[in-house]
């Protein structure tokens, strides 16, 4: 088979190694890709979010049997349904089930109409009723802007100040854009060993009969070191959970991923693909703090290199509604990703540094934000590698990922030092 993978980053070039593995792929693309995905696979140099283009190229391109929709804005806008219109194989959700990510109002009745653990919230197009219901409730307090918003779009307040201002800042000042024209303001969940709780991140396979969850994972989504700094799209993960356990899988497939896949069967919105489930476990049990509709970002770069299955089978089960005739494997032991960023990230930093690689033992390097300039490896985003390492336990990965990161070097370059090390106290 043929198979293209939309996207740009680490996540997708983690799901290209994955294939890549499969004894049923002959060719990969990828649309528009990165230096890392070059190696693995043929670029294919279309704006992805340009859906009369992907169509043209598709039309072009009868070659290629199966396309991969990775990330969540192409989900947004319908390019499955679009791919599908053309007798074309794909693995991601219709733009109907892709609503479950795209609309933070949307997910939020979704889980109150089916009682679906979560925080309590209400919705807001009003900004007068907003600041009424934040001033009634007062802090701590989440607000949430209810559209797509690069994973920006989420203020956990501490004061009212900090909820007047982030109100303004979310609906008035429309620093997220159109995303802000819908608020979610919720509670904020207590955790059951530290404020706020504990929280992992576990994706699922659904082709909307069956539901799967992989092994879990923990992303660190603060810039810096102990949690401090602004919130990035993550800046490095580990899996398994150190917290998980049978009774909590029990517990979260039972209470949340049957009760969440049935809900989206029964209002016409059949997801299918992989649904991203960020769960906190609180004082009150398991609860959502967000869905997915899509494989996490940097939560993919240690959940795929664990299956022993082929993805390909996977994805195809997916497609075709036969998820529960196979057989989900993975390996034991542990998996460390850290993320090495540009200098200044998630704010202003600047592209093209030149990237050194030497020795990096069994690590695998998985790009992001990289490009090639007169054939050199150079930074071109904000987050640019990461380095992924297994071990028999979380802390020989970060070991071994750790003494790989010395040996990578470009100008500015940004990591933390604590990934894997989060919960570790308690
Ligand atoms: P999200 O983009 O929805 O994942 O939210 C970003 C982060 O905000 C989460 O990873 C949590 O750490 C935090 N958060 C979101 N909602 C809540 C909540 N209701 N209570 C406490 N923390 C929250
Ligand atoms: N790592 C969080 C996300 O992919 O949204």
């Amino acid at each position: 088979m043929n198979v293209l993978v939309i996207g740009n980053g680490g996540r997708e070039h983690a799901i290209l190694l994955a294939l890549k593995k499969s004894k049923r792929v002959e060719k990969l693309y990828c649309m528009k890709g990165n230096a890392g995905t070059a190696q693995i696979a043929e670029n294919v140099d279309i704006d992805y979010m340009n859906v009369e283009a992907v169509k043209k190229f598709a039309a072009e391109h009868s070659e290629i049997d199966y396309y991969v929709v990775a990330p969540d804005d192409p989900l947004a806008i319908g390019l499955v349904d679009e791919l599908e219109a053309m007798g074309k194989r794909c693995f991601g959700p219709r733009k109907n089930a892709a609503l479950i990510e795209a609309s933070k109002a949307f997910s939020k009745s979704l889980m109150q109409k089916y009682n679906i653990p979560t925080a309590e919230a209400h919705t807001f197009d009003s900004y007068d009723k907003a600041l009424e219901y934040v001033r009634k409730k007062g802090a701590p307090i989440v607000l949430k802007a209810d559209g797509l918003a690069l994973g920006k779009g989420v203020l956990v307040c501490e004061d009212l100040k900090q909820a007047e201002e982030g109100l303004k800042e979310i609906m008035l000042d429309k620093s997220f854009g159109m995303a802000g024209n819908v608020i979610v303001i919720e509670e904020c969940m207590r955790g059951l060993k530290y404020n706020p709780g504990e929280e992992v991140s576990v994706l699922a396979f659904t082709d909307g009969k069956t539901i799967v969850p992989m092994i879990t994972a923990c992303d660190h989504k603060r810039a810096n070191d102990k949690d401090k700094g602004l919130n990035t799209g993550g800046m490095g993960t580990f899996s398994p959970c150190p917290f998980w356990s049978k009774e909590l899988e029990k517990e979260v497939y039972e209470d949340i991923m049957v009760p969440t896949m049935n809900a989206m069967n029964a209002e016409g919105r059949t997801f299918k693909g992989c649904l991203y489930f960020g769960l906190m476990r609180t004082d009150k049990g398991m609860k959502v703090v967000e869905y997915n509709s899509r494989f996490g970002d940097p939560e993919t770069q240690v959940v795929l290199p664990m299956l022993k299955t082929d993805l390909m089978d996977i994805f195809e089960a997916v497609t075709d509604e036969k998820l529960a005739d196979i057989k989900i494997e993975w390996e034991d032991g542990a998996c460390v990703c850290v993320v090495l960023a540009s200098g200044g990230y998630p704010l202003g930093y600047t592209k093209g540094k030149e990237i050194t690689i030497g020795d990096v033992g069994d690590c695998q390097i998985v790009h992001a934000g990289t490009a090639v300039k007169d054939g050199k490896l150079v930074t071109n985003g904000g987050r640019v590698l990461g380095v992924v390492a297994k071990g028999k336990d979380i802390e020989s990965a970060r070991k071994k990922a750790y003494k790989a990161v010395k040996n990578i070097n470009f100008e500015n370059m940004h990591y933390r030092t604590d990934i894997g090390v989060k919960y570790r106290q308690g």
